[in-house]
């Protein structure tokens, strides 16, 4: 067969000016690369099949080389390291006809070998160049290795803690999650997708995947147009105006059809509203789930989702083996075929594959850039930054680096576990531990005894069910009895008990949905026994969700939220628990008091018969068994040291819609440490042509203030920040009374009242 590829060289080689020269560059050279395809290369590039070393589902893919060198692969992801990823690369730009070379995924989540805290516990850091600087080094890591597209950062929103995968998000906020999709979409990308150290962001799962009906993972989403625009849709909003290269549906259905299949989603909202110009690949088989949904069979399923605006196809091999036939058949036209494939070209010359496709081969960097001391020293102090310090009874915390310390509980000697969900990349077994972190902490200061104190769960066969990608909870075989009563003789010869407690990494995120928010009951025992022993314990928590924690609240005097940190957790733990880093972490998720509460959420709506007075109220919007309020609420977490907020001033007490209001408040450390507080700008909307909630984060600065020290923080509000979308779901702001409240947690704020004209 006569090579194409001297002419694809002189097409793709083109130089180009500047970025609107460049663009029109990119479009020119793929038109001409579409020019030399036939439709089944063309159907080819729309191809994502999983290559097999990290699988999620049962995904049968074998022969890929085959596939590569027929044209009928455009990418493929569960592959990890240079020397496979170039063998594949040489197979698809050496042996097929048009050499068009393959972009390779992963879910780079969280890090990529030097892995940062779970999204929802580096949510809780509020700290925007800390979340894109997490991002940049999991790029520079991942690129080095041969990655060029991550399916990150996940955005959907969620109020379900019953939902495993609230672990992969930024909480329950819309305009927090807002902004971390800003930063991550730049941390991945940055300003030049073609350098070799960044990587094409791939938003997921759109959308409103984090509202599955009962919290169970893949169930169906309902909501009101008003629900989605006013708050789930603008953190995908916001990593489209940022520049996200791609998109992923969603497994689940909106308005009775699967987002993977959905025009109205992929095409009216995605590409014509928000005015999105990147690709559009499918999540795991959700391609083919359609069939189970009830759509149609599969030649059926895979027409509907080109045709409602999906390019890839992750997993099913329904548009590979369907789309010519629905061709030949009028269902779908060569040109829809084409759209989408132009748009999976286009991300190709956009990461500068045409010009080297293998750009992001390169062992020498891998080499030097992956897990280096530099990068994992990043994601040691992005841990302590997400840690949320729930209690302090008695300021037991900070502990000193003396006498005994028992570290007790199945998490404390436990380096697999320490990186949570969607670590792919992770090497598990280089991971700190709490216990080495805190080994080589105290030196010779101190003395650590141990003991493992119980399994995560009485239940093995719970145990069982959530493990995944080979971390081992190493069940102990012997009796809960026996392992609490050495835990108990430990922890009698020490001064204080750090309880290493919570869920294992794989207890939250895909499929680890659950009904019961508490703690396992063998770990409640073994608290219960520590108790019992008379020393002050100080609880550890691991967790990918928010727990139900009442009773710990109640009977704990001091619980550190660590969610899961990282491969550097152990140290990071080390650094906050003896004051070396005094903790900052505030809560981007409510804490309910039982699971009956959920969801529960701060920026709810206000009802015709809100709780007046303190609860119970007849007739009013409350329960008989239990109070509207949460254990912890949204916002929420504690310092070593304490802020004392003054009053909220605006410098006008109205403005019309041209015109600024700068809000000021005066926050004073008065403790003892010098500390960081996330103040938190709240704004409430009195009356609305649709109802409003009653309070929505609008703003946050993260503040360093030291010991006695007193800040003035500035915000700046405009009619943007007061804007939302009405019933017709125009963005709009609407003249009228507002109020301004600030504090350091959604529950505790001062007010200020101003008016827009
Ligand atoms: C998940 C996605 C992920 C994909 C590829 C799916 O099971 O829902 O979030 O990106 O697998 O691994």
């Amino acid at each position: 067969m006569k090579s194409l590829y001297p002419l694809l060289c002189v097409v793709v080689l083109a130089s180009c000016g500047g970025p609107a020269q460049k663009q029109y560059g990119i479009d020119a050279r793929v038109d001409s690369v579409l020019n030399l395809m036939t439709l089944e290369e063309k159907i080819g590039q729309l191809n994502l099949p999983s290559a097999g070393q990290f699988t999620t589902g049962a995904a049968e893919n074998s022969d890929i080389a085959k596939k590569i060198e027929n044209g009928q692969v455009g990418g493929l992801f569960n592959i990890k390291r240079v020397a496979a990823i170039r063998e594949m690369q040489q197979i698809a730009v050496e042996k097929s006809r048009l050499k068009i070379p393959l972009i390779f995924g992963m879910d780079v989540i969280h890090g990529y070998e030097s892995v940062f805290p779970i999204p929802l516990g580096l949510s809780c850091s509020w700290d925007m160049e800390l979340v894109e600087r997490s991002a940049r080094i999991a790029a520079t890591e991942a690129s080095a290795d041969g990655i060029n597209w991550t399916f990150s950062p996940m955005l959907d929103l969620s109020r379900d803690p019953r939902w495993g995968r609230i672990s992969e998000g930024n909480g329950e906020d819309t305009y927090l999650s807002s902004q971390i999709a800003k930063a991550m979409v730049k941390g991945y990308q940055g300003d030049d997708l073609s350098a070799n150290n960044t990587i094409m962001s791939c938003v997921k799962h759109f959308a409103l995947y984090g509202a599955a009906e009962a919290g169970r993972d893949y169930n169906t989403t309902d909501m009101s147009r008003q629900r989605m625009y006013n708050e789930y849709f603008p953190p995908y909003k916001a990593a489209v105006d940022a520049g996200a290269g791609s998109f992923m549906a969603s497994f689940n259905e909106i308005d009775g059809i699967p987002a993977t299949a959905n025009k109205w989603l992929l095409t009216d909202v995605l590409r014509k509203e928000w005015g999105f110009n990147g690709f559009v690949v499918s999540d795991y088989t959700g391609v083919s789930e359609m069939i189970a949904h009830g759509i149609g069979d599969l030649q059926t399923v895979s027409a509907r989702a080109v045709d409602a605006g999906l390019d890839m196809d992750m997993v099913s091999e329904g548009l590979l083996n369907t789309l010519k036939k629905s061709v030949e058949e009028g269902k779908i036209t060569e040109k829809q075929i084409t759209e989408a494939c132009r748009r999976v070209l286009k991300a190709k010359f956009q990461l500068g594959l045409f010009d080297d496709p293998y750009r992001y081969c390169n062992e020498e960097r891998a080499k030097a850039e992956v897990f280096t001391a530099a990068n994992r020293a990043e994601a040691r102090k992005a841990a302590t930054e997400s840690f949320v310090l729930l209690k302090n009874e008695g300021n037991i915390l900070p502990l000193k680096k003396a006498g005994t310390i028992a570290v007790i509980g199945p998490l404390a000697n436990n380096r697999e576990n320490m990186t949570g969900t969607w670590s792919v990349a992770a090497r598990f077994s280089e991971s700190v531990s709490v216990m080495e972190g805190l080994t080589k902490a105290v030196g010779n200061s101190a003395k650590l005894v141990y003991a493992r104190g119980s399994n995560l769960h009485e239940d093995a066969a719970i145990e069982e069910r959530a493990t995944m990608f080979g971390k081992s909870l190493n069940r102990d075989k012997r009796s809960a009895e026996e392992m609490r009563s050495e835990a108990v003789r430990v922890a009698r010869s020490a001064d204080v008990i750090v309880a290493v407690i919570g869920e294992g990494a794989e207890m939250s995120g895909e499929a680890s949905s659950v009904t019961n928010l508490e703690l396992p009951q063998t770990q409640r025992e073994l608290l219960k026994a520590l108790l019992q022993t008379g020393k002050p314990v100080v609880v550890v928590l691991f967790t990918g969700r928010p727990l139900v924690l009442k009773w710990e609240n109640e009977n704990l005097p001091a619980m550190l939220n660590v969610w899961f940190g990282g491969s550097e957790a152990g140290d990071a733990i080390a650094d906050v628990l003896f004051g070396d880093v005094n903790p900052s972490g505030k809560l981007s998720t409510t804490f309910p008091q039982n699971v009956g509460q959920v969801p529960l959420y701060y920026a709810h709506k206000n009802t015709g018969r809100p709780l007046r007075g303190p609860w119970f109220q007849k007739f009013q919007s409350n329960y008989i068994d239990v109070s509207n309020d949460p254990v912890y609420p949204f916002g929420y977490g504690l310092s070593y040291t304490s802020f004392i907020y003054g009053d909220v001033k605006l410098d006008k007490s109205s403005i019309t819609p041209a015109e600024t209001l700068t809000v000021s408040v005066d926050v004073t450390n008065t403790g003892k440490y010098d500390g960081a507080e996330v103040v938190q700008l709240y704004v409430r909307d009195w009356v609305g042509s649709v109802t409003r909630p009653v309070k929505e984060l609008k703003g946050f600065k993260k503040v360093m203030i030291k010991a006695g020290e007193t800040k003035t923080v500035t915000f700046q509000l405009t009619k943007e920040d007061l804007s939302f979308y009405n019933y017709d779901l125009k963005w709009v702001a609407e003249p009228g009374e507002f109020s301004v409240l600030v504090g350091g947690n959604s529950s505790d704020v001062k007010e200020a009242k101003f008016t827009l004209e």
